[in-house]
């Protein structure tokens, strides 16, 4: 199977060099392309055999599977490049959440795919988002998800939850990681503990609490069950981070969801001149009331 990407920004340049580390895929089976050509041309470097694509057209006319890892305004231009090049046995994949199956649907003969992946590929961890159209047959589905399982865990989910979704699986590094930074900030500045020292111990704890959230069986609550001891000092700290914390989470969700439709309200109208209400009030529609103390 010949593999095919346009864009290696961050995210297409992550998911080449995560699928040929693993193995997944041999370079001499990756044809790749990107506005800036020099981007593409410097994988080409990296993984000899990688094969450069001098345009959209030609990446596209050349993959089984066609990865489009742009922007989301950048999409349509995209689209309307290649569209008159595929054929109805191509995987189209978007890894843009705001591009909708239907947009894609609509202007594609193909069989059309929406995965998210998340930044924790990198280390062949984390989950990947998988979305598909009406299009993907269960074997197109079973190879995607082989290709997927080599740098991840490839989780289907419905459309109507790819935001929250994406929060928590590819912005959730990100929050995470702002979290334990100003955890080694107030140590370093109160304690008086190396950041070096505080950066490697909160690194160290963060890896053995995924393991156990994962292969370990134990549930966020649990986990804090067991190290909280009645009386204890972990207990006293979580009850001020429930007490400090449990509306930002909140407060999180509604604005990346704002974001969302904002994002969405102008794809619909570069795809098709148009904004679907109803459709967009479905998807981004949670509640909003926190249930904090
Ligand atoms: N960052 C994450 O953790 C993450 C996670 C999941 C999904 N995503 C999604 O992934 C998508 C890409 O994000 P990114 O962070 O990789 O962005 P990025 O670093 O800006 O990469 C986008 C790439 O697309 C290229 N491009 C733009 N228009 C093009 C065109 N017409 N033809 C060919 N190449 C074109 C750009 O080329 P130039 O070099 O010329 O600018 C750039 O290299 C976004 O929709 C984002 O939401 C991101």
């Amino acid at each position: 199977m010949r593999v095919g990407f346009i864009g290696t920004g961050s995210m297409g340049s992550m998911l080449i060099e995560t699928f040929i580390r693993s193995g997944a895929v041999n370079p001499e089976n990756v044809v790749a392309t990107n506005r800036t050509i020099a981007k593409a041309e410097l994988l080409a470097a990296n993984y000899p055999g990688l094969q450069v694509a001098r345009s959209n057209k030609e990446a596209a006319s050349q993959a089984d599977l066609l990865f489009i890892c742009v922007k989301p305004l950048e999409f349509k231009d995209v689209i309307e490049e290649i569209q008159a090049l595929l054929t109805p046995e191509q995987i189209i994949v978007s890894i843009t959440s705001p591009v909708l199956i239907r947009h894609l649907e609509a202007l594609l003969p193909c069989k059309i795919a929406k995965v998210i992946p998340s930044i924790t590929n990198h280390v062949l961890s984390g989950a990947t988002l998988c979305i598909y159209g009406d299009r993907m047959k269960a074997e197109d589905q079973k190879r995607l998800e082989n290709l997927l399982s080599r740098v991840s865990a490839p989780i289907r989910i419905s459309e109507e939850h790819t935001r929250i979704s994406s929060d928590l699986s590819s912005c959730g590094p990100a929050f995470l990681a702002f979290f334990i930074q100003k955890y080694i900030q107030a140590a370093v500045s109160a304690t008086g503990i190396s950041e070096e020292e505080a950066t490697r111990l909160a690194s160290e704890m963060t890896l053995g609490t995924g393991k156990l959230l994962t292969d370990g069986g134990f549930t966020p609550a649990a986990l804090q069950q067991r190290v909280a001891v009645p009386g204890g000092i972990t207990e006293e700290g979580l009850r001020i981070m429930e007490k400090e914390l449990c509306s930002v989470f909140y407060d999180l969700i509604r604005t990346t969801h704002a974001k969302y439709e904002e994002d969405l309200e102008k794809v619909e109208a570069r795809f098709f001149g148009t904004k679907a209400d109803e459709e967009r009030d479905a998807f981004t529609s949670f509640p909003y009331e926190p249930p904090c103390p």
